[in-house]
């Protein structure tokens, strides 16, 4: 998609051919800083604090991380180091192991030597594949809005989404975004609403500021409204991303996609989940057995935001000693679920529904 007009991807190899540049996500909407990562700690670092984060933006990186890190020493410790220094920097996105257990296979049968190269050719192919993916997401998507438009008479498709899975989330194009942009291009008129998706607003400060590049017609909404737009009649569709989908459709994402789910199927307003195939977790079986990642308390005391001398920081919303929790996630039980679009197509939110489009999985899930 294009920032400032120009086509751009959220990571990339620099000019120097071997450090990896990125966009710092926690700086967006209100400063555009493209940090280059040199080490496989900046890898880290950047998993860890949401510099890049989105599951298969997730995923990607960490694949870049095993690069650099290969480049400083090929050896099988380092692999073996890299792989569970990465891993551990976010527990939900299922991308992240598997982005990782491809590198580990692609690289632990090959001599040292040819590590680092193999590794960047790797990372790369994942890059250019996941961009592929939502593509291909977004084509499938399509379908679902131009039959809205289609019963609506020209009249805008209303599509409300949560969090950010968008295009910065991903390589290119997003996954709940996909099908929008889609849309958008092809002159369907559509309009967003997002989510601003506390804690971090992810809808807020990245969904937002990507459909406005784009040029597509959105509103920013507190996350309690929801509810009230779908019993007006204001929400034709939901599409949301996720981390993880379990074997029997479960779907892990962003905090408060649950509640949106509850609210949808009370007003029956079709939820939809967008997930490229990296995103399905064949070795869980249900929901409930997902790891949710709990962050720091201080993303619920506070919000960022941009301070009036122009600076990027955030401001205190309660009382000092005010006690918080924050879990990043939440599973929404696939029987909320109307479909899960993917890069094969659309499917129903369930095990057998999975398997009609994946058959090759078949064994893996019995
Ligand atoms: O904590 P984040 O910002 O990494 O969470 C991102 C989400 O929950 C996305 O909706 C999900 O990763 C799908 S991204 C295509």
């Amino acid at each position: 998609m294009k920032l400032d007009g120009v086509p751009s991807r959220t990571i990339w190899l620099e000019p120097d051919g071997w450090s990896v540049g990125i966009i710092d996500q926690t700086l967006l909407p209100h400063k555009l800083v493209r940090p280059a990562l040199k080490t496989v700690e900046d890898a880290a670092r950047a998993i860890k604090t949401m510099q890049v984060r989105g599951a298969p933006l997730i995923g990607v990186a960490a694949a870049y991380g095993v690069a650099l890190a290969m480049r400083a020493d090929a050896s099988d410790a380092s692999l073996d180091h890299a792989i569970a220094f990465l891993g551990e920097q976010r527990p939900t996105a299922v991308n992240l192991r598997w982005a990782l257990e491809d590198l580990r296979a692609t690289l632990g049968p090959l001599a040292p030597s040819v590590r680092a190269a193999s590794a960047y050719a790797r990372a790369a192919a994942l890059a250019d594949d996941d961009i592929e993916t939502c593509r291909k997401i977004g084509v499938n998507g399509l379908a679902l809005i131009q039959e809205i438009a289609r019963r609506k008479g020209g009249r805008p498709v209303n599509v409300l989404t949560h969090c950010n899975a968008g295009w910065l989330a991903c390589v290119d194009w997003g996954t709940a975004t996909s099908p929008i942009y889609h849309a958008h291009d092809a002159g369907i008129p559509v309009h967003v609403w997002v989510d601003e998706t506390r804690p971090r607003n992810q809808g807020a400060a990245l969904t937002a500021f990507e459909l406005l590049q784009h040029g597509v017609a959105h509103s920013l909404i507190a996350d309690n409204a929801g509810g009230h737009f779908m019993q007006h009649g204001d929400v034709d569709l939901v599409i949301v991303g996720t981390d993880r989908v379990t074997a029997n459709g479960d779907v892990a994402n962003k905090i408060g996609t649950y509640l949106k789910a509850l609210a949808a199927h009370d007003t029956g307003v079709p939820f939809y989940v967008a997930l490229p195939y990296s995103t399905i977790d064949w070795r869980t079986g249900k929901g409930c057995d997902i790891p949710i990642e709990e962050r720091s308390a201080d993303e619920v005391l506070s919000v960022q935001g941009r301070l009036p001398d122009g600076s990027v920081g955030s401001v205190l919303i309660s009382a000092e000693g005010t006690h918080a929790r924050n879990p990043a996630f939440d599973v929404t039980p696939a029987r909320l679920v109307t479909g899960f679009i993917t890069e094969r197509g659309i499917c129903a939110a369930s095990g057998e529904g999975l398997l009609s489009l994946y058959p090759e999985k078949t064994s893996a899930a019995a």
